[in-house]
């Protein structure tokens, strides 16, 4: 028989009168439930949600119901794996104790929480994908935050950084496919901070079927990798040593990350990610000398004559060649400033997002134009040369 408790807390979500809920005090210490339980009411594409926030002690899962259902999986949760919940409503916060054989205890105090507080403080996180003061257990292991989610002064950039991506892959979400586990190869993934934080993003927070495959030339930072993703319980991050050219562990990939991979580096990876058939391409580019050596024309001379307007003309040159080769295979490209320019001069990203437009011959055209008149064979042309228009 329902008890008066369990009908009064489902009421309370399917009239979306509950603002927030903790669960706590676990039954069994020794069993695999996380020790504590955050819910609060999350407005998603599809209707008002309830999101259960599982806090682990090196992860967080989250996982969304709906209003009436939200309250029979409190219920069952308090029956079968916490004995205490701190319900707050606009009118009051319920402090509900369960004794070992189920007897309720309920102590009501005057509210601390309102709606529009709660609406604010879901708009501010929303601001940044990653909020400071809740601490994303990735970041603590990176170093960046503390366990109670403060970040550390000396990695206030990195933060900014995360997020900036992040928001950036978010901008582009509706663009990949739906309905289906996704594939993210990240090439030249270095210590792979932005890949976690994809993975959280993504895995964690989004809780979308997903897998991430970093991929770098160095075994010592895919071991670092290795290691982390397994601390975080991330299983579906998997992380190999291997040159991006010669790179064939899967046929298909859904979204390819390339940051700072190093000169023609990112030429290979966005010639897979175009073969592959990526529905996302994100790609920051860095140390540019292939066109560095190239570039030539006289009516440039007062920029190509000198050595650093040269490196950065060249740098453009690259970036230029690389967004307007994709555009000719029907890709929407976008130049987008990384970071802020002062903290580092590699902060463009190149962000295009497949269409179904098909080859673009007067992309072509521009294309060819500007290539001969710089006299430069970029390596991307090469790479691409079966899928672009003959010469
Ligand atoms: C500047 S680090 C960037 C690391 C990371 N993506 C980031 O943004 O923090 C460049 C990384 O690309 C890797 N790399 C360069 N060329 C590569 C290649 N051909 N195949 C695989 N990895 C490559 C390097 O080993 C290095 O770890």
């Amino acid at each position: 028989m329902t008890e008066q408790w369990q009908q009064d807390i489902c009421r309370l979500t399917e009239t979306g009168g509950l603002l927030q809920g903790t669960l706590s005090q676990l039954r069994r210490k020794d069993g695999d439930a996380a020790p504590k339980i955050i819910i609060r009411p999350v407005q998603l594409k599809n209707g008002l949600h309830y999101q259960f926030e599982a806090h682990f002690a090196n992860k967080v899962i989250h996982n969304n119901w709906l209003p009436e259902d939200a309250g029979p999986k409190l219920v069952e949760l308090l029956d079968e794996q916490y004995r205490q919940a701190l319900l707050k409503t606009q009118e009051a916060d319920i402090q509900l104790l369960l004794s070992k054989k189920g007897k309720p205890t309920l102590l009501r105090k005057p509210p601390t929480a309102s709606a529009a507080s709660t609406e604010q403080q879901h708009n501010r996180q929303k601001q940044r994908v990653i909020a400071e003061g809740q601490a994303a257990p990735f970041m603590v292991e990176l170093g960046i935050m503390t366990p109670e989610g403060k970040v550390h002064a000396k990695k206030q950039d990195k933060f900014r950084q995360i997020n900036r991506f992040l928001e950036m892959v978010t901008d582009v979400l509706p663009q990949l496919p739906q309905g289906k586990p996704l594939t993210i190869i990240d090439f030249g993934c270095g210590k792979s901070y932005l890949t976690f934080a994809l993975y959280h993003l993504l895995a964690v927070e989004q809780n979308r079927d997903i897998r991430i495959i970093g991929l770098d030339l160095k075994a010592d930072v895919i071991t670092f990798c290795s290691e982390l993703a397994h601390t975080l319980g991330y299983d579906k991050l998997s992380f190999m040593v291997g040159d991006i050219a010669d790179y064939d562990g899967v046929s298909e990939a859904d979204m390819v990350v390339t940051l700072h991979a190093c000169d023609t580096a990112t030429d290979a990876a966005l010639a897979k990610a175009v073969g592959w058939g990526a529905s996302v391409i994100m790609s920051v580019p860095c140390c540019q000398h292939e066109l560095f050596k190239q570039v030539s024309s006289d009516a440039l001379a007062p920029i190509l004559s000198q050595g650093l307007l040269k490196e950065r003309f060249a740098a453009i040159a690259t970036d230029a060649a690389r967004g307007t080769l994709l555009e000719v295979l029907g890709y929407k490209v976008q130049m987008l400033e990384f970071v802020d320019p002062e903290h580092t001069p590699k902060n463009l990203l190149i962000r295009a997002v497949r269409s179904e437009s098909g080859t673009q011959v007067k992309k072509w055209e521009q294309y060819e134009q500007f290539r001969n008149f710089l006299q430069i064979a970029p390596s991307l042309e090469k790479l691409l040369a079966g899928r672009l228009p003959a010469n």
